[in-house]
């Protein structure tokens, strides 16, 4: 089968660059990306691509390049569905805040709703493709739904999980490691699964592309994440102990990445990860394993994200120690907000546990993003429900000049490890700030040494303070 139009539900970090890289790779499939949020499809539509909701390098010119011509974002979610034969499902899946499995189960109402708009509108039959993280066998929910409540049309559900990381998303769609495509083990599962594959086959390698069956497609995008989460969980937790024997958290990395065995990746101690995934998806693993009475291997995950928390807890607990024991009324100045440099996402981001922290000491908080918005940081703190928005508000104010939010703080915290970070004058800032001036590098970026020729007394994450 070929595949001619595709619509993607949900024009979010995942939806957007996916089906811009789809466009741009396949000119003669048509797709087009709806939302139920309007002003996010505005955002996609505009002329000025600076202003695209999704902050991603590469990802202007790609969508420059495909919009108008074979890609389309607009919030007619029925005519979307009606028109396409493959249709991606990439709404959000976020942890339950309420009743049972809340605080660890994925909320599936915004999938839910997506099937049974789809069985409602579908006048053909359709491929749907689960693009979303979800928890394993939700495929066989979707596909419950839709052959209970559809109009006698056919659907295959494919599973095709997506493994871009934000910051390189355009690069990881463009030259991904695998593409894995989870379907029915029938002849029409196996038809589906190969009109998919003939869809990334157009730039990706065969040998990339790999296909099973459903529920193993499911596993293993949250075991990937799982494994990846764990080992920035375990070398946060050597972090610690390299603070304390005066061992250096760098060195050991570099020491047992060489390992062919371990390799070099995800070994940069942090102040704890964040994103959408990571946490979710663990969350997510530990439920279903309580769920089938699994307690061990429920624990077991759990660990990296108790080892998270104490991670992003033991850094704020230090600057507040460092500061002869008391924050209240001090200024200190947060450089970076998102959870990783080269994107406007905040979604679990260290930066708000670590500010939620601080405020109940009464720090007044500067931050300073090169992406992320006011709004946005209001909105994650407001989130917490920790305090009053008033107060949130007064208490923490947000700088559009780094040297601005600098200026006569007593410390600066590293919270998100963007390259401009290095580059600044930091002479300058030191000239401006309280003394003694306290930098604490919550992703070990910026040279010490000539921070502290200036002046500066430094915490590294993993080397603890210079002796
Ligand atoms: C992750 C997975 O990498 C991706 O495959 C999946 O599809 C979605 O989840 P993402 O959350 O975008 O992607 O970012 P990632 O680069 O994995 O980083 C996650 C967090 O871990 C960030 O906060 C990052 O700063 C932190 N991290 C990562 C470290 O602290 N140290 C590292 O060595 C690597
Ligand atoms: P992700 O990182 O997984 O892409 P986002 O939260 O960035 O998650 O994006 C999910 C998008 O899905 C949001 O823009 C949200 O408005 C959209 N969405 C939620 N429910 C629906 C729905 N029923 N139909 C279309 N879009 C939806």
């Amino acid at each position: 089968m070929n595949v001619k139009n595709i619509c993607c539900l949900g024009a979010g970090y995942v939806g957007g660059p996916t089906m811009a890289v789809i466009a741009q790779q396949c000119p003669h499939i048509n797709v087009t990306v709806v939302d139920v949020n309007a002003t996010r499809i505005a955002a996609w539509n505009d002329a000025d691509l600076d202003k695209l909701p999704v902050f991603e390098p590469g990802l202007d010119n790609v969508v420059g390049e495909a919009r108008g011509r074979n890609l389309f974002f607009s919030t007619d979610v029925d005519q979307a569905i009606d028109e396409a034969d493959m249709i991606f499902i990439s709404v959000n899946t976020p942890t339950k805040t309420y009743g049972k499995g809340k605080g660890m189960a994925a909320d599936l109402k915004y999938i839910e709703l997506c099937a049974r708009q789809i069985a409602s509108v579908s006048k053909t039959n359709k491929i749907v493709v689960e693009k979303s993280t979800l928890p394993v066998r939700t495929a066989s929910a979707i596909k419950n739904i839709l052959d209970h409540t559809g109009n006698g049309v056919e659907f295959q559900i494919l599973s095709n999980p997506e493994f871009l990381a934000e910051g390189t998303a355009v690069d990881d769609l463009l030259a991904p490691d695998r593409v894995l495509i989870g379907g029915d083990t029938s002849d029409k599962g196996q038809e589906a699964i190969q009109a998919l594959v003939d869809v990334y086959a157009h730039w990706v390698p065969k040998e990339r592309i790999l296909t099973t069956n459903v529920w193993s497609s499911e596993l293993s995008k949250l075991t990937a994440n799982a494994f990846l989460a764990q080992r920035v969980s375990s070398i946060n937790s050597m972090s610690a102990l390299c603070e304390k024997t005066g061992a250096d958290v760098n060195e050991v990395a570099k020491a047992i990445g060489l390992d062919s065995r371990i390799g070099s990746k995800f070994l940069k101690s942090s102040v704890g990860f964040g994103g959408s995934c990571f946490q979710k998806d663990i969350l997510n693993l530990v439920y279903i394993a309580k769920t089938y009475g699994l307690n061990e291997v429920a624990d077991y995950w759990e660990q990296v994200i108790i080892m998270n928390d104490y991670q992003k807890n033991r850094f704020s607990n230090n600057i507040v120690s460092t500061l002869y024991n008391t924050v209240s009324g001090k200024k200190i100045t947060f450089l970076g907000w998102a959870f990783k440099k080269d994107t406007n996402d905040t979604r679990e981001s260290a930066a708000i546990q670590v500010a939620d922290n601080l405020l109940n000491e009464q720090a007044h908080i500067a931050v300073y993003d090169p992406k992320v918005t006011e709004e946005r940081i209001y909105a994650d703190l407001d989130y917490l429900n920790t305090r009053a928005e008033e107060e949130n508000r007064s208490l923490l104010n947000v700088k559009n000049d780094p040297y601005e939010a600098c200026k006569d703080s007593h410390a600066i915290a590293v919270l998100t490890e963007w390259d401009e970070f290095k580059t600044y004058d930091w002479q300058a800032i030191y000239d401006n700030m309280l003394k003694p001036a306290f930098v604490f590098d919550g992703r070990g970026i910026l040279d010490i040494k000539s921070l502290e020729n200036i002046g500066f007394v430094c915490y590294s994450i993993g080397k603890g303070f210079n002796k």
